[in-house]
């Protein structure tokens, strides 16, 4: 390595890995109160990463063409789950398609179709619960955003198939509930199968089970047709590039997969801390639960999802609680300086969410979760960027933010809630993303009387 890389953080690279994996929040509060807003560690296996909570470093990455950073060849991590056809390990042309491909579905008028279907599957879970009665509130999250992902995006709500799916989607994504179990994503020594009893045998029969019920979904819709429906599926089977031609099986199922893991966990997880704060901060629960009432019985959902406060609220969620602890790695093609920083070819920079929507200077009490901060002051992209940036950027940014605010709505018009413990949650690792402890235990206290959603859209 020829140039300096900022703030290099010493010691053992397997002692920082351990760090990163078991509480990636605390890494980057010890180190960003040693070194300030970029430092780099050095992670085992991984080797040397960047990390960036500075905004115009990070405002310059965003604006750079993607050409110059290779992030798909970074996110190899990501490979025995999602599988190789992945948008998230595409670069250059073929993520370039691909999006082109995979954007329509997840915008526009689109949307608007999909947004009852979340309003009813909220109310679905929700009826399950019983007065005086407990439940984690990310369960009971993770319930809602896997029925809106098999139902909205998988065209699935009934039959063998999706009975077989649901519960075998909900076990393999379980299999990395906890900061250790997490571990057998990271280190490859471990990706061993040894048998159906290892854990990585265990994760392989299961993805084999997932891949051939989707598969046997792709054929089943490629002979009877997909005239009419309008899932995510058949509006991708459907689809064509430049060139006319279709999506393979192997990039439908592995888009399906990445989807899947992208938008199920982290809509879940954002919408359990969410009820969290709601619940911890009675003011805020007041002012949203005002603002619901003033739509009247039987709003339309599109109407909710434009109210000021609510869309505060889960602002200044995805703001404290970024379920990814870092973007996704850029990894620079050639030599380049950005804002001033020199980096050679070949160098990991990882913008940090949690670094810069931490900052005292832009979110006066960082720490404390105030909505109207997102009333009285507008953020740049590189001041606030839950879903990331540049040609990166969450591919379901919208319809993530229309289903954490219908979710709430109809849970919130509906049932009065409260927190069971009073002590704070902390945020830990799960897989790749970051969740609340414990999953924050609920119960429900009473019935309010008026549904919020309506019929006609
Ligand atoms: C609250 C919910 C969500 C959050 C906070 C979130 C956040 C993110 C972040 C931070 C990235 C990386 C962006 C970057 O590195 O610049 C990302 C990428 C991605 N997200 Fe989301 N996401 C959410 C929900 C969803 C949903 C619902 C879907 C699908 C419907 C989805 C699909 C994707 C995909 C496919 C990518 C990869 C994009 C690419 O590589 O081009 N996400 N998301």
């Amino acid at each position: 390595m020829s140039t300096q890389l900022p703030n290099c953080i010493p010691g053992s690279p397997w002692l920082q890995l351990r760090h990163w994996i078991a509480d990636p929040i605390q890494f980057q509060e010890k180190y960003s109160q040693l070194y300030g807003d970029i430092f780099t560690m050095q992670l085992a296996g991984l080797g040397f990463c960047v990390v960036i909570g500075n905004p115009q470093v990070i405002q310059e990455i965003f604006n750079r063409d993607s050409k110059q950073f290779d992030v798909g060849r970074a996110n190899a991590l990501a490979e025995p789950l999602v599988g190789r056809n992945s948008l998230m390990l595409l670069d250059g042309d073929r993520h370039r398609r691909e999006r082109k491909l995979l954007m329509p579905p997840f915008h526009g008028e689109r949307l608007h179709t999909y947004a009852q279907q979340i309003c009813l599957i909220a109310d679905q879970v929700a009826s399950e619960w019983q007065v005086g009665q407990t439940f984690v509130a990310r369960t009971a999250m993770q319930k809602v955003s896997l029925e809106v992902i098999l139902q909205i995006v998988f065209g699935l709500s009934d039959g063998e198939r999706y009975q077989q799916l649901k519960p075998l989607l909900t076990a393999w994504l379980d299999m990395t509930d906890s900061p250790l179990r997490s571990s057998i994503l990271f280190l490859q020594f471990l990706q061993r199968d040894w048998g159906a009893w290892t854990p990585w045998g265990q994760m392989k029969r299961r993805q084999r089970q997932v891949h051939d019920l989707l598969q046997a979904e792709i054929e089943e819709r490629r002979q009877t047709g997909h005239q009419g429906r309008t899932d995510v599926l058949s509006l991708m089977m459907a689809a064509r590039d430049e060139a006319g031609q279709a999506m393979t099986d192997e990039e439908l199922r592995d888009e399906l997969l990445s989807i899947l893991f992208a938008g199920h966990e982290t809509t879940a997880t954002t919408l359990a801390w969410a009820l969290y704060q709601i619940h911890r901060l009675p003011d805020v629960r007041k002012n949203l639960v005002q603002e619901l009432d003033s739509l009247g019985e039987h709003s339309a959902p599109m109407k909710i999802a434009q109210l000021p406060y609510l869309t505060a609220v889960c602002q200044e969620t995805l703001r404290m609680y970024p379920v990814l602890p870092v973007l996704f790695p850029r990894i620079t093609k050639s030599a380049m300086t950005i804002a001033g920083y020199q980096f050679d070819a070949e160098t990991t920079l990882m913008p940090s969410i949690y670094m810069v929507h931490m900052r005292e200077d832009l979110y006066p009490e960082a720490h404390h979760f105030k909505p109207e901060r997102f009333l009285e002051r507008q953020y740049s992209p590189s001041e606030y960027f839950p879903f990331g940036g540049g040609s990166r950027r969450c591919l379901g940014y919208a319809i993530a933010q229309l289903e954490m605010k219908l979710v709430l709505a109809t849970v919130l018009s509906k049932y009065d809630l409260a927190l069971v413990e009073d002590q704070p949650v902390q945020l830990r690792r799960r897989g790749f993303t970051l969740a609340p402890a414990g999953g924050v235990q609920m119960k429900m206290t009473g019935k309010r009387s008026t549904p919020i959603y309506s019929t006609s859209i």
